[in-house]
């Protein structure tokens, strides 16, 4: 048995990544993945732009680049974040390999082992490791319908010394779907000032609206340099480019580079032009908004579904974007057992216990996404989940 790092010792698979692993299987319906629809790859204009900047530009799209990132790429994320009102006077904004790694270097960058980092519970389980993979220790606080309980994250902040960090997705929550809305935003940002801790804003999905109205984002209320936001291009252009960013105090942004030079010197350049010239050439809005109401067309879908198969009892979210719902069957069911279930008749779903920040954590709940599988499939898939619940008698 090979002696692992403590860093890493407790780290286990993401039930995610691994649940990748049965999609080749024939027939599997899956609502396992975090992906956008396929059919929103705008996969032609990639492969034009491709091969214009490999003809055109191969020094600078096959050389090393600079570890902040492809300078025009950074101007016109920056312009698009402007323009929802997240100015970045005395920040900087540099292209990480993906939100995932904006996650970590800012953890690599403040955390040091044993200091305290708020989180969702459930939240995002790349988050949840790296925080791990830092030894952090880490402090749940609950969900409500409408985000993170602020009075428990305040007797949170209270109560113990050495928490650095609140890690929020705000909107489209993964793994809930679920939204915070505008005065709660306030009143978190109010308390990570009261307790002087940083808040770790991370807003892959915020684009990606099919119903209600938009909600300016934490950052854009920031005058102190306390937001540290990380957005990504996985989610409205393709995950596989691995292109994501930080925005961040000036001073931090630029340990997160010196960071991200021990990581991986750079994200791959040909990606980032990839991004860069297909904002500069299309219509970027119009294909996010395009994305974003099939994703809805699927999720309503999904919920009548849900409706007609799942049981009274079964709570389940309504999100008004994203990629995620959440089902909880309650007390007695074990969502690991539950999800192996599903799995075994050809439907892939994630379990709730992955999302724990507390992994001794028991809980029956379940993440679907809605984006990926067709309509005929979805229905298809919530009716053989609604089998598997009839098992456990509800
Ligand atoms: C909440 C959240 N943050 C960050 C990420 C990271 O995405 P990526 O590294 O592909 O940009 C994901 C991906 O699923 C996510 O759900």
């Amino acid at each position: 048995m090979i002696k692992f790092s403590d860093r890493v010792s407790d780290l286990h698979p993401s039930a995610i990544r691994e649940s990748f692993k049965a999609l080749s299987r024939p027939g599997i319906i899956s609502f396992a993945g975090g992906m956008p629809a396929p059919e929103t790859y705008p996969n032609k204009q990639l492969a034009e732009i491709a091969s214009d900047m490999l003809i055109q530009s191969p020094v600078i799209a096959l050389q090393y680049g600079i570890t902040e990132g492809y300078a025009p790429l950074i101007e016109q994320t920056k312009r698009r974040l402007a323009a929802y009102g997240i100015k970045g006077d005395g920040n900087s904004l540099i292209i990480t390999s993906g939100g995932q790694q904006a996650i970590e270097l800012t953890v690599k960058a403040l955390i040091n082992e044993g200091d305290g980092i708020v989180c969702e519970n459930p939240s995002f389980i790349g988050a949840l490791n790296a925080f791990r993979s830092y030894n952090a220790k880490l402090y749940p606080v609950s969900m409500e319908h409408d985000g993170m309980n602020i009075d428990e994250l305040e007797n949170v902040l209270a109560g113990n010394s050495g928490i650095k960090l609140i890690y929020t997705i705000p909107t489209f929550q993964n793994p809930t779907g679920i939204t915070m809305p505008l005065e709660k935003r306030k009143k978190m940002l109010e308390v990570a000032k009261k307790y002087n801790v940083f808040i770790l804003e991370d807003n892959p999905y915020w684009e990606l609206r099919f119903a209600g109205e938009g909600v300016p984002a934490i950052k854009s209320m920031d005058n102190e340099n306390r937001v540290i936001y990380a957005g990504s291009y996985s989610k409205t252009i393709s995950p596989g480019l691995r292109v994501g960013f930080l925005y961040a105090d000036n001073e931090l942004a630029e340990k997160a580079v010196v960071c991200k030079q021990v990581s991986d010197v750079h994200t791959p350049v040909l990606s980032q032009m990839l991004i860069s010239e297909y904002i500069k050439r299309h219509d970027f809005d119009e294909q996010i908004k395009k994305s974003a109401k099939l994703n809805g067309e699927k999720c309503a879908f999904m919920q009548s579904c849900i409706d007609k198969y799942f049981p009274k009892s079964v709570m389940r979210t309504s999100p008004e974007g994203g990629l995620f719902l959440w089902c909880d069957l309650g007390e007695g069911v074990d969502s690991k057992e539950f999800a192996a279930k599903c799995l075994e008749r050809n439907v892939a779903i994630v379990s709730g216990a992955s999302a724990m920040p507390d992994i001794s954590q028991k809980t029956g709940a379940f993440r679907l996404n809605f984006s990926m599988a067709s309509g005929g499939s979805i229905e298809e898939g919530i009716k053989t989940i609604s089998e598997v619940i009839k098992e456990y008698g509800r």
